[in-house]
């Protein structure tokens, strides 16, 4: 996997990079090195780049069918990789996760009803409650010895309550990077089957599982339980096409089947774009080895981090995703204070974790599907400004 420095690579308008953009968050741009924005800082999968620059070459852009073979390299994929044949189950495509998420909670849940969340979780859900006039109901992780693990007393307790009528699953959990396990997500399915509330599961981290663990997709914890749910798929994170990519809703639920459909007909949501189209298929297709050999990156970008720190910051267990969540607690900073030392001391462009919910406090996320040697820069900045704090 290649080692070119970042910011090379990365086109000046990507957001990782934009001026404005660090600027805006980070007060004072140059010098930072960005390891923020949750995507692949590494060459992408050759075969995605291959289809893109073969598509490009064709030189027509017009409509094109989409072909039902799609939803088939999918669940080859899934079966391949994570055992999981979907039998049973239907597919439908949706520009972006964040269009899933707001498409599902238009379509069953009303105004002013409650929609569970686990922070610290990732940012855009609590906007896509709230500016659907929704509530956020708060079931916070808890942060115990062995790591995060869910409030599932305190969940079947919210749960339980007549106006709350859907929760958002994050599957594996950005960020504290847990792949929950089969017996978590049945508890889930089965506290949500019994008080009705509707399962909008986040998978979409699902390919990126750090070895011992395995994903285990909602749909099985699911199954025999009654409870009704969607799952996001899609190879936007896992190959860094958020840009290019539409995603997928997974359901055996008719009635989202059709209510989706239909809403997606009514807003012309079903476009295709034409390096969308390629770049799916590319990706299921031939991105095995390319997953492979990044997966093995982020284990050795883990272990670094956790033999690498200083004394003062400690990497959290991280079972999968690309996302390393680290806990600054013992530095004694509040929010404020660690955002700005982050920045203006250890030079990094991190995700202050108070970004994803007061839980966060005293944490940051950073992005490891990087070179090994950005890894290493990175933990020398913080060891440079840990010892300036003595
Ligand atoms: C859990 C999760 N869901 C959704 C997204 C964003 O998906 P989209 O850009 O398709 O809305 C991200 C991006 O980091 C994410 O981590």
């Amino acid at each position: 996997m290649s080692a070119r420095r970042l910011p090379d690579r990365l086109t000046p308008s990507a957001q990782a990079v934009d001026p404005a953009t660090l600027e805006r968050h980070f007060s004072g741009g140059d010098g930072l090195l960005p390891l923020w924005i949750a995507e692949p800082y590494v060459d992408l999968a050759p075969g995605v780049t291959a289809a893109l620059e073969a598509r490009a070459q064709a030189g027509w852009f017009g409509y094109e069918t989409r072909s039902p073979a799609l939803a088939d390299s999918f669940w080859a994929w899934m079966g391949q990789r994570h055992n999981w044949d979907g039998e049973g189950l239907r597919s439908i495509v949706s520009p972006s996760i964040g269009t899933s998420i707001g498409v599902l909670i238009e379509q069953f849940t009303e105004f002013g009803d409650g929609v569970i969340l686990q922070p610290p979780v990732f940012t855009d859900f609590k906007p896509s409650v709230t500016s659907a006039e929704r509530t956020v109901v708060r079931n916070p992780l808890r942060l115990t010895d062995a790591g995060y693990r869910m409030d599932l007393d305190d969940l079947e307790l919210k749960a339980a309550a007549p106006t709350t009528t859907a929760m958002i699953l994050c599957n594996p959990h950005n960020p504290v990077g847990r792949v929950w396990t089969d017996d978590d997500l049945s508890a889930v399915a089965r506290i949500c089957a019994r008080h009705d509330v509707f399962v909008i599961a986040d998978e979409i981290h699902a390919d990126l599982i750090l070895r011992p663990h395995s994903f285990t997709p909602f749909a099985t914890a699911a199954d025999d339980t009654g409870v009704r749910w969607a799952a996001l798929h899609g190879p936007i994170k896992t190959f860094g096409m958020a840009g290019v990519c539409d995603t997928l809703v997974i359901t055996d639920v008719d009635e989202v089947v059709r209510r989706f459909e239909s809403k997606s007909s009514r807003l012309h949501l079903t476009r295709n774009n034409v390096f969308g189209l390629a770049a799916f298929d590319a990706a299921y297709g031939t991105g095995a080895p390319w997953l492979d050999d990044l997966l093995e990156l982020v284990d050795t970008n883990a272990a670094k981090l956790r033999i690498g720190l200083p004394d003062q910051v400690r990497l959290m267990d991280l079972e999968g995703t690309y996302l390393a969540w680290l806990d600054f607690r013992s530095l004694g900073m509040d929010v404020p204070q660690l955002a700005q030392w982050l920045a203006a001391e250890a030079r990094l462009a991190l995700s202050p974790g108070h970004w994803f919910g007061r839980e966060g406090a005293g944490f940051a996320r950073i992005t490891i599907a990087a070179p090994t040697d950005l890894i290493e820069d990175a933990i020398a900045r913080l060891h440079r400004a840990v010892e300036r704090l003595a």
